[in-house]
């Protein structure tokens, strides 16, 4: 089912399946708490291991998640698959950075179902694949009967693709080329900037995939935002992903080659 963008899914998939308890991880993309709470759900935090999740209607994982660039095992994607299948809740994979593999290859939760997709969902988005965020373009796939289900309401709720949209999406997505291209663009300026993180102090935790860097200097992280902002780099507190990335710091790979580049010689002159 194409949609107008995955943030509206997001946002509004617990509205539309008037979801009660609204499962995401504790370090998360804001809008899942987000959702819940416009659905009226209570947001509940969880840790990454399946096995250890609550009872609820509706769970998000995220991989390669954002902010942490962490890549989920088979394993763990299997262990939400027992999850959903055990509870018959609602598990909804956000793959929107799947493509953007580097040193581990993201796997979509599809490829474990053995094609009993009941409860299960996959979200793709153009904005990242193909940075194309301004078209609002982005589909879902999996349990065909909760497709419908959504659809039903759609069809009054609106967030239609416009057909031109879709066209557009269609030839992006006929064509691996440029993600490919731009997959090893994010790779080379996540190689350039680590060592000069690494070099004034930070650790790099996980960041194995999509396209940011998550790093601790073991200090609030305001404190990290402040002193590469005084480098002129502006960096994202990790408390805005949770209480949880209180001391880490979300670095970007979407500024050019250019600025990345002038970035890590304003990191490495500032040790001199
Ligand atoms: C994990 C995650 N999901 C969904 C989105 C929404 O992307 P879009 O609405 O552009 O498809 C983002 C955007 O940053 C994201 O990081």
């Amino acid at each position: 089912m194409p949609l107008i963008g995955s943030k509206e899914f997001v946002a509004w998939l617990p509205t539309f399946l008037e979801s009660k308890k609204v499962l995401f991880p504790k370090v998360a993309y804001p809008t899942y708490n987000v959702g819940a709470i416009i659905a009226g759900a209570e947001p509940i935090a969880v840790d990454l291991d399946a096995d250890s999740w609550p009872e609820s209607d509706l769970a998000w994982i995220n991989s390669p998640s954002n902010p942490t660039g962490r890549v989920h095992s088979e394993s763990e994607l299997k262990s939400a698959i027992k999850y959903s299948r055990t509870h018959k809740t609602a598990v909804i994979s956000d793959e929107c950075y799947l493509e953007f593999g580097n040193t581990v290859e993201p796997q979509s939760i599809l490829k474990f179902t053995q094609g009993q997709n009941s409860n299960i969902l996959a979200v793709h988005s153009l904005s990242k694949r193909s940075s194309m965020a301004g078209y609002r373009g982005a589909f879902v796939i999996g349990d065909s009967a909760l497709i419908k289900k959504i659809l039903e309401i759609r069809k009054h709720a609106g967030m239609m693709v416009p057909l031109p949209i879709q066209h557009a999406m269609i030839a992006a997505l006929s064509d691996d080329k440029h993600v490919a291209i731009q997959r090893d663009r994010y790779n080379k300026r996540r190689q350039q900037l680590i060592p000069a993180l690494e070099s004034i102090g930070f650790t790099i935790d996980f960041s194995d995939a999509g396209l940011y860097i998550w790093c601790t200097r073991g200090e609030d992280s305001w404190k990290s935002v402040e002193a590469l902002a005084k480098l002129g780099i502006l960096v994202t507190p990790g408390i805005f992903y949770g209480p949880d990335g209180g001391e880490h710091v979300r670095i970007a790979m979407t500024a050019t080659d250019e600025a990345i580049a002038d970035a890590v010689n304003r990191i490495t002159a500032s040790k001199a």
